[in-house]
Parts: C-alpha cells; structure tokens; sequence
C-alpha cells in the first residue's frame, strides 16, 4: 500500500461461518491492541464475508471510524460491497445483526477473478443475471448473447458486466438505501433462495439457491398473468446456460412443506406472510406506487417448485 502510515493486517479463515459475533470481537481485539485510533481508516479486503464484516466493524469501533471495500469475488465485486449493507449471521439466522454503514469508496481490480473458483464466479452470475432481470431487458440480452465470452473471463466483457452491474445496483440503492421500496427489487428470487437454502441445511450455494429461488419467482409471476410464458422459458434457458441448475438434485429431497416452512421463517415477513417480488416482463418487476414485494400463497411455491423439476 501507497501509505504513508502503519498497517496492520488481521485475517481470519474463509468461510460464511466466520461471519460471527466472535469473529467481529477478536477482530475488534486486534485493533485497540495495535493502537488503531479515530483516524484510522479500515480496508475491508476480500469477499463478501470480508466486505460485510470488516463494514460491521468499521460501524461499531469507536463509534464509527471510515472504511474502504476492496471485493476481490465477484459477487462482492457487484453486490456485497455496494449499499452499506454491513453484519454478522447468528444462531438464529444471516445477517440479523448489523447496520447501514457506507463505505468511503469501493475499489474493484479485475486481475483478483484470475484466481477466484468457478464456482464462486458463478455465484456472482446469478446476483448479475438478477440485475438484469428487475432491471434492464438490454442487459439481458448482453449476458445471453456473451456466454461463452464472460465464462472464459474475457477481460473487456467482464469490465462492462461488473460495470453494468454496479450501475445498476447503484441507481437502486441511491434512491432507496434503508430498503422501504424500490430496494425490495433486488431481492428477487431471494424468498425462495432462503428456504432453499434453509431447507438443504446450506448444502445449496447461495448464487445457486438465488437461480433456483429467480425461476419460482419467475413461475409465481407468470401464474398471475404478469410475466409471459415465452420470458419465463427465456428466464430458465439463460440461469441453466450459466450452470446454475446443477443443485437441482438437492431440490429433489425436498418435500414442497419444508420449503414453505423455511420461507415463511424469512426475516423480510411480517408475521408469517410470505413475501417476493414478481416481475412484470424481463428488465422490469411488478409495482404499485411504493409496494414493490407481494404476498405469495404456499400453493403458488408449490407449483412453482413442480415447475421448476420438470423445466429442468
Ligand atoms: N452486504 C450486502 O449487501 C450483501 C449482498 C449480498 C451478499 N452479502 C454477503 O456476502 C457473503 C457472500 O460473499 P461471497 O460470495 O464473496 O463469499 P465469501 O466472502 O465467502 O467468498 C467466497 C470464497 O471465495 C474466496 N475468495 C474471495 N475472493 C477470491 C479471489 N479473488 N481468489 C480466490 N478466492 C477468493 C473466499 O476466501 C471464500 O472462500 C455472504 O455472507 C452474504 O450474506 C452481502
């Protein structure tokens, strides 16, 4: 680093499972004990366990001192580090404890994907493929028409998608930051991601639980003559051409209840009412004035889940 200044590095294994409380105390530890003050700045450098924690942290030392991402997944590249969102999962579930907390600036340097696991760029693929859903038809088309080019990790394509993306989130959170409208869209697919996930024991990624949960949703809204059957084929050709159909067997183990079940423990509802948002065509969810996140009935999941087995 170009600093002029100490440096002190703290890292901690990788893994959602040190997205913790303790986690964020020793952390927090290592910090009084090397002296960090008022003016000193944090550099959250990682993904997005890195980005949110070291947010977290950021907002709570001192009160508040300022902080930095530098995302190096791709998922934190276009999702994790932009909007504030910061905290820790506990026993009772992801990211119940936490705060609104922006970063200074956020620094994104391609070259960090050379090394990132496929797996985990395909991760961020569905946060990207999420984008353009709820947001923008010609982006659609962009990441359609590129698969082989951003799946090779062509550079220039990647540099316009993670723009893209950005933008996109950007404009969302600018307008909406603390979520009481229009950032609702961005969790499309989301409902059914976190039962998904909930209800495998976490054994479906969450990229790949988001892919899944996006055609259920998709389904939801076609059902309520909202979204055409074309755009929903359309919608599960481009997730299954980015590979992220390949948990589909996990989805197979479980019994439509427990889904329902894991959904309706979902930390966005108000007393038990399952929520999502719906989309009215590709690049443009259902809304009413500021309502932008509708309850979905249990037997609207359960089709949706049967669709989902036999499309795939
Ligand atoms: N704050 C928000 O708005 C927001 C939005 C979406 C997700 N999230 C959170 O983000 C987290 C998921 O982020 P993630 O998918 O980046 O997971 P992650 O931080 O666990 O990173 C995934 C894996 O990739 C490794 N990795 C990261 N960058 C790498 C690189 N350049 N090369 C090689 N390996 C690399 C990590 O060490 C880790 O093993 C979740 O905790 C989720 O709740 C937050």
């Amino acid at each position: 680093l170009p600093l002029d200044c100490p440096v002190s590095i703290f890292s901690f294994p990788a893994g959602e499972k040190q997205k913790s409380l303790s986690t964020i105390l020793e952390l927090f530890t290592s910090l009084v004990q090397a002296n960090f003050d008022r003016k000193s700045l944090i550099i959250a450098f990682g993904g997005g366990v890195v980005g949110d924690m070291g947010g977290f942290l950021a907002s709570i030392f001192l009160r508040g001192v300022p902080f930095i991402q530098v995302p190096t997944s791709l998922l934190a590249m276009v999702d994790s580090s932009i909007g504030g969102k910061t905290g820790v999962d506990t026993t009772d579930g992801k990211n119940l404890m936490g705060s609104f907390y922006q970063p200074r600036t956020v620094i994104i340097d391609m070259d960090f994907l050379s090394t990132l696991p496929r797996i985990e760029f395909l991760n961020g693929m569905a946060e990207i493929i999420k984008h353009a859903l709820i947001q923008d038809p010609l982006y659609f088309e962009f990441i359609k028409d590129n698969r082989e080019k951003i799946l090779a990790l062509d550079s220039e394509t990647i540099l316009q998608l993670v723009e893209m993306s950005c933008m996109i989130k950007t404009s969302i959170v600018e307008k909406d930051e603390k979520e009481n409208g229009l950032r609702q869209t961005l969790n499309f697919g989301h409902t059914t991601a976190h039962a998904i996930e909930n209800a495998s024991n976490y054994s479906v990624p969450h990229g790949f639980a988001v892919a899944l949960g996006m055609i259920i949703e998709a389904h939801i809204s076609f059902r309520r003559k909202l979204l055409s059957e074309n755009e929903l084929k359309e919608i599960v050709e481009l997730i299954s051409l980015y590979e992220l159909t390949q948990y589909k067997n996990q989805l197979k183990k479980l019994s439509p209840q427990s889904l329902i079940d894991s959904a309706k423990k979902d930390k966005k509802n108000i007393k038990e009412a399952i929520k999502s948002v719906l989309l009215e065509k590709i690049g443009k969810t259902y809304s009413q004035g500021n309502s932008f996140s509708w309850q979905v009935q249990e037997e609207e999941i359960e089709a949706g889940l049967v669709y989902l087995l036999n499309a795939l």
